[in-house]
């Protein structure tokens, strides 16, 4: 098993084997509180949530269990709401705590209702999709979306704990580990070649736990510098702005790690860069590098982009496989960089 600590609110990133079955036991260490609600979904609630309700009153934690509809369309502020009330309805008090078990739509959520109920109760993140565990359920962004964007409403609440069991990872369908695939390879070019080399050559997934770690390690370093995103944790939107305008204007039929895929692609076009190794890792990952949209499409709704700040935009860009920078651009040349990372002339 590997822990990784993460410094900003003082928890621990657990990775490995049986982590599900033992949940009980670390999750008593962790938190005050013997009564919790699960937050799931109805796809991974029946697979996994009696296991952990289990290991809970096996630690002496009573636990109830909250399953909405798989997906981000539940990722609204009415689930949200049902979720306090369910939370206030079995008179959860300040000393208890939140269990989300799920991928990122459940953390978020989750996260979101344990930030906001009572002022703020404890959390505990079981990542039970590969993107999640890299990503989403380290560094404490919790949110829901309203129509006009995601993640538009929520709260930064660091978890006590995290629990990433390596065995529920290793059995998602390929499909799911693909998505998570995008945003290791992003760690790997943010800061760490032999990462980036193991995503290409496919021996990350033989050494999973490993991979994860190096991962959330990567992500540790960035939230423990900058909790709040002011600074260096923007470095963790490479592919981002790019990519969430191809995540827009497909509506979302492409999924998040498919379209950060084609925004890191964009991002190495954009900064002038032959992006060449990072094609055969995304490759390699079955991952997508081309834009299926139109250059007007993706200015559109990079627009609005919740990252745009004022006037400006920070791109990430980076220099090599392992090294990255921030630029900042005004949102009037962003047509630009959008044409250069689309691998048109910027005067097109
Ligand atoms: N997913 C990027 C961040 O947590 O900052």
């Amino acid at each position: 098993m590997r822990t990784v600590t993460v410094n900003s609110g003082n928890y621990q990133v657990l990775i490995g084997p049986g982590l599900l079955n033992a949940a009980g036991e670390y999750i008593a260490q962790a938190v005050r509180g013997r009564r919790c609600a699960v937050v799931t979904d109805d796809r991974v609630g029946p697979l996994y949530a009696q296991r952990l309700v289990d290991s809970l009153e096996k630690a002496g934690i009573r636990a109830d269990t909250f399953a909405f509809p798989n997906g981000e369309k539940s990722k609204t502020l009415s689930t949200f709401a049902r979720a306090v009330e369910f939370f206030a309805g079995r008179e959860l008090t300040r000393s208890d705590f939140v269990v989300a078990l799920g991928g990122g739509v459940a953390g978020d959520l989750a996260g979101f209702a344990a930030a906001a109920y009572m002022r703020g109760v404890d959390c505990v993140q079981i990542p039970t999709t590969l993107l999640a565990a890299v990503d989403s359920s380290v560094g404490g962004k919790t949110a829901v979306d309203l129509p006009m964007g995601k993640n538009l409403v929520g709260a930064f609440h660091q978890p006590r704990l995290v629990l990433c069991d390596t065995e529920i990872i290793a059995r998602l369908p390929e499909a799911l580990l693909r998505d998570g695939a995008a945003e290791m390879i992003k760690c790997g070019v943010l800061r760490d070649e032999a990462l980036f080399n193991a995503m290409a050559d496919g021996s990350w997934r033989e050494n999973l736990e490993d991979a994860i770690a190096r991962c959330v390690s990567i992500k540790r370093d960035y939230v423990d510098e900058d909790e709040f995103d002011n600074g260096a944790r923007q470095f963790l939107n490479l592919g981002h702005t790019f990519g969430h305008a191809v995540e827009k204007s497909t509506d979302f039929s492409l999924s998040h790690g498919q379209c950060v895929a084609i925004g890191m692609v964009m991002a190495f076009r954009a900064a002038g860069l032959d992006g060449a190794p990072l094609l055969r890792a995304l490759n390699a990952c079955g991952l997508p590098t081309a834009s299926p949209c139109t250059l007007d499409e993706l200015c559109a709704a990079a627009m609005l982009d919740k990252k745009r700040r004022g006037g400006t935009v920070t791109l990430v860009l980076p220099e090599k496989i392992g090294k990255c920078y921030l630029q900042r651009v005004n949102v009037s040349e962003l047509r630009d960089w959008f044409a250069r990372g689309m691998g048109e002339s910027p005067c097109a």
